[in-house]
């Protein structure tokens, strides 16, 4: 083990699962947990890049890791998960998978975007389903979620994604309050720009991102002292300056935000062929 933190293994330990864990911010959370001495469940489609995860994260920090390659946008695949992971005394979910799309609803396509919705807010909501009980059973636990700094306005030109992230961190913020007493430590995450895949995937233009590891160490920092942590300084610049707007305010200065963030050359078959 390179550091511990007794911290987290002692309220969470000793097991972790981490989704999204083949990349970007899951992939990030996944080595600070390691290093902080917590053994990991490792979720996401790409199974070659968990098992080469796996073996680093074994071979840097001597913990286990359990590799499970899961499409968890399947609400079936989240119960598999529970079950594939019933043997192990986990204590914390970080529910990191998911993705953004961005440009204007009218040019986008309804089957990615229900899929966004349904890997963003039902596949999370069934995974906390599925482990809280666990981890209220055992009276200590935490979980994860990832917001966004675009989760507290509405949001032309992301108007669906930050639809599914207002989702998320509504979720988290009653879900703290409901498994507080039960010993059950829930946080949302509302990062700004990250540097990871998300961006390219979300088709947006993302100056001065924050590397992944800033949102694994300051949220795992707040997890269990504070509900919401807003990672990287755009995120708390945003949130200071737009907390003093109206609602309306807010989506007018996020309107000019998204403008420099949404460079789209093409409108899509659908639109050209209206
Ligand atoms: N990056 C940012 O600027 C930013 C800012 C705010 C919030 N967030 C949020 O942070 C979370 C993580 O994003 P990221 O930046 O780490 O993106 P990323 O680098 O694209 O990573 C996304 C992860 O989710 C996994 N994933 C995607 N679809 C999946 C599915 N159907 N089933 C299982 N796993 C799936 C991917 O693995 P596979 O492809 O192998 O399945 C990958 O490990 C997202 O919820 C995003 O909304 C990101």
């Amino acid at each position: 083990m390179s550091s511990t933190d007794g911290r987290l293994v002692h309220r969470y330990g000793p097991w972790a699962v981490v989704t999204g864990a083949s990349d970007g911010i899951g992939r990030a959370f996944a080595r600070h947990l390691a290093a902080s001495g917590l053994n990991l469940v490792l979720v996401a489609r790409r199974e070659p890049l968990l098992r080469q995860l796996a073996a680093e994260l074994q071979g840097n920090h001597g913990v286990s890791c359990r590799v499970v390659p899961a499409d968890l946008a399947d609400l079936e695949a989240v119960r598999r998960l529970a079950d594939i992971t019933g043997d192990l005394d986990v204590g914390l979910l970080v529910a990191a998978a998911g993705f953004g799309t961005s440009g204007p609803l009218l040019d986008a396509e309804l089957d990615v975007e229900t899929a966004m919705a349904g890997l963003n807010c039902t596949s999370v909501l069934a995974q906390a389903w599925h482990f809280g009980p666990r981890f209220a059973r055992r009276g200590r636990g935490g979980m994860v979620f990832m917001s966004s700094l675009l989760a507290f306005h509405g949001t032309p030109r992301a108007a669906h994604y930050a639809a599914t992230k207002a989702y998320v961190q509504t979720l988290a913020e009653g879900l703290r309050v409901e498994w507080a007493p039960l010993g059950v430590d829930v946080i949302a995450s509302a990062p700004g720009p990250i540097a990871t895949g998300f961006s390219a995937r979300a088709n947006l233009q993302m100056a001065q991102a924050m590397p992944a590891e800033v949102v694994a160490r300051v949220t795992m920092q707040a997890l269990g002292r504070r509900t919401t942590v807003r990672p990287g300084w755009l995120s708390k610049l945003l949130g200071w300056s737009l907390a003093l707007l109206p609602r309306w305010g807010q989506v007018m200065v996020i309107t000019q935000v998204m403008k420099g963030m949404t460079v789209h050359q093409e409108r899509p078959a659908r639109q050209r062929s209206a």
